[in-house]
């Protein structure tokens, strides 16, 4: 076994031979008798393999953090010396700092755009008095489906594609498990623990059981809104608010005086239902390939509350109103491709 050096002791003589010595010559003898390659403070390294198991790390730290502590006085000494130059030449270390090696190259983090568009959306939307709510991506059929009027075997099931997670597939009672394919049971959830008046956002991803292309993903990130008041508030949320709402929304995210068109569409929880298209932010819709030439990107499905879902989570749809709407956060994302 190896004698036991007290490493304490040898650095402090280190340092002091250090501080002693009066040009470059006498320090770069010092260096040498130190952390030289039979030096006293590095030879000690060779010894921890004789070691035992439980001593091995706390030996190590010790005589790594000696030789960069003496390393750190020596290369002030040499720069005190006015010998920048051979400080700067110092190399094949052992292990200790050297101040003038350059500094690690650390790999930059980035924040994924779906995360970014994301963040600015709550942030807008809380600036607009809206809270940011969470649902979960699995769900009951009642949540996705029955309570937001789109009962058993009705036609427009089918316009969610939907991954099921029950084994029981043709039942699909309002138990049954699924990957909710769309944010609106957030607003399920939502009004079945909170009263009028409120106004909130809900995002999140989404699941659709289809072919994956260029423009179609099965999972998908959506942001719900939902607002909602007193009929006989003075401020009522009207379709007028919906609009407004969605205008300052758009702006503010694009950064530039966006317009709205509004088309008639059918939702089976909003009546009635819309769907929203904007100018095109890429080619200030003069007409470009992502928006089909068209001019115009559709942007979301929109609406006012449907009564049949006020009355699924109890509330009395001839005392309140408001509107819903969901989009996909992907395509808002088209902010950030290269234009044209
Ligand atoms: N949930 C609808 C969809 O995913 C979007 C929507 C939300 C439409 C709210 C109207 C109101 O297609």
């Amino acid at each position: 076994m190896a004698k036991q050096i007290d490493i304490k002791q040898v650095l402090k003589e280190a340092l002091k031979a250090v501080d002693q010595a009066a040009n470059v010559k006498a320090l770069q003898g010092v260096e040498r008798e130190y952390i030289g390659k039979r030096g006293r403070l590095s030879g000690e390294l060779k010894k921890i393999g004789t070691l035992p198991d439980s001593k091995r790390k706390a030996a190590g730290k010790a005589i790594h953090e000696a030789v960069a502590t003496f390393d750190v006085a020596l290369v002030q000494k040499l720069q005190g010396l006015g010998a920048k130059a051979s400080a700067k030449k110092r190399k094949g270390d052992v292990g200790g700092l050297d101040v003038t090696m350059p500094g690690v190259k650390r790999d930059k983090g980035g924040v994924h755009v779906l995360t970014a568009v994301r963040r600015d959306v709550e942030q807008i939307f809380g600036s607009m008095g809206f809270s940011v709510v969470i649902g979960p991506e699995v769900e009951t059929a009642r949540n996705n489906f029955d309570a937001l009027n789109i009962p058993q075997d009705h036609p427009a099931r089918d316009l969610w594609d939907t991954f099921w997670l029950e084994e029981d597939r043709q039942r699909r009672s309002p138990a049954s498990l699924l990957m909710r394919t769309h944010t609106s049971p957030v607003q399920i959830r939502y009004m079945e623990k909170n009263s009028v008046p409120f106004r909130i956002i809900a995002p999140g991803e989404t699941y659709r059981y289809e072919a994956t292309d260029a423009s179609h993903e099965f999972q998908f990130a959506q942001v719900e809104g939902l607002m909602v008041d007193y009929r006989d508030s003075p401020t009522p949320v009207t379709m007028q608010t919906l609009l407004s709402v969605l205008k300052q929304f758009f702006d503010e995210f694009f950064k530039t005086d966006v317009k709205l068109r509004v088309r008639p569409s059918y939702f089976p929880f909003v009546e009635p239902g819309i769907e929203v298209d904007l100018s095109c932010i890429l080619c200030e819709a003069k007409g470009c390939s992502v928006c089909s030439q068209t001019g115009w990107l559709e942007m979301l499905g929109a609406g006012m509350v449907h009564p049949n879902v006020f009355k699924a989570v109890g509330f009395n749809p001839k005392r309140v109103q408001g509107f819903a709407f969901g989009f996909g956060i992907g395509l808002t994302a088209v902010q950030l491709l290269p234009s044209k």
